[in-house]
């Protein structure tokens, strides 16, 4: 079958299944998002770009971009050092848990693609970067994701920044327990991962960045855009932990190492060298796109991409 007809069936078996997500609600602004709007990207081995549905639609990024934020981290601080502050274990709660934070070795963040381990990665950055550190991650996101342009929503962010009572009580919990740096400002930190939450991408973007991810961090050029121990090392927690607390099923059903966001994304990254992004915000009960992992599976089987 060629690409666009995979992509075109995904998208015709995935799209029935739209009344069965529901979008994020707890960040308010997200809430009015059409879940039956849905799309989805192909980057062929070739480096042809395959669309279908709302390829176009611009949404935020999320939980996506702790692959950039950790990649940072990776880029400045050793390995071992930095697994003293967040770990690459796969997390049996949901994304924003405060119990699996408090039941964790150490009250150390299980992995970087949890809520607090994001943070804490934010706050690895700042102890470099102090309040450039945005700046760097969204220039660092423009890079890996090849779009200049990105930029984020202020009305996202501020939706996010008002109603982010679980981060805030996570983000005291690390400063209580010095996993966080205690000269660190609470509310630049929060502003940064909040800015960074909210960077709008389409799934075209989330192809591109899946590409790179995909080709052991070289770009269609054979530009080594990302370091390729960093490339496996993410690769390998997208697999473990990317989706959270259904990345066991997710596994199973669809083979493929993932990275999901409460804004409807979902980057693959496989080593047969596709790019594979796809969007619908309706959510499942771990936070993941209904209709995004369905459009997965689909492809999966299709372009025989099980990886195990
Ligand atoms: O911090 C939050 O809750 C959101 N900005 C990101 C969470 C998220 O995307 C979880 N992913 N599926």
């Amino acid at each position: 079958m060629k690409i666009q007809e995979v992509l075109q069936k995904s998208y015709d078996y995935a799209i029935k299944y739209t009344d069965k997500g529901v979008a994020a609600n707890y960040i308010p602004e997200l809430a009015k998002e059409d879940k039956h709007r849905a799309g989805g990207a192909i980057i062929s081995k070739e480096g042809e770009l395959y669309e279908v549905g709302s390829a176009r639609y611009k949404f935020s990024i999320q939980s996506i971009i702790k692959i950039v934020i950790y990649l940072c981290v990776l880029e400045n601080y050793d390995f071992d050092y930095i697994k003293k502050f967040i770990g690459v274990k796969p997390s049996s709660k949901a994304f924003n848990s405060i119990i699996e934070l408090e039941l964790s070795n150490k009250q150390i963040p299980v992995n970087p693609f949890i809520n607090a381990g994001a943070i804490v990665a934010c706050s690895l950055l700042m102890e470099k970067y102090g309040n450039n550190t945005f700046d760097m991650i969204i220039n660092r996101a423009r890079e890996v994701i090849e779009d200049d342009k990105l930029d984020f929503s202020r009305s996202i962010y501020s939706s996010e920044s008002s109603s982010a009572f679980a981060n805030r009580a996570l983000t005291y919990m690390l400063l209580n327990n010095e996993i966080i740096d205690r000269e660190i400002n609470v509310e630049d930190l929060l502003n940064t991962y909040f800015k960074s939450c909210s960077i709008l991408v389409d799934a075209v973007d989330l192809s591109r960045l899946s590409f790179i991810l995909s080709r052991n961090g070289k770009d269609i050029e054979n530009k080594q855009v990302i370091d390729p121990d960093h490339a496996c090392i993410i690769r390998t927690l997208m697999a473990t932990c990317g989706t959270y607390d259904y990345s066991g099923d997710f596994a199973i059903r669809i083979g493929l190492p993932a990275k999901s966001g409460v804004g409807g994304g979902i980057v693959t990254a496989s080593k047969a060298g596709y790019g594979i992004g796809v969007y619908c915000p309706g959510l499942d009960s771990h936070g993941n796109s209904y209709v995004g992992t369905r459009m997965l599976e689909s492809i999966s089987k299709e372009l025989k991409l099980n990886i195990y």
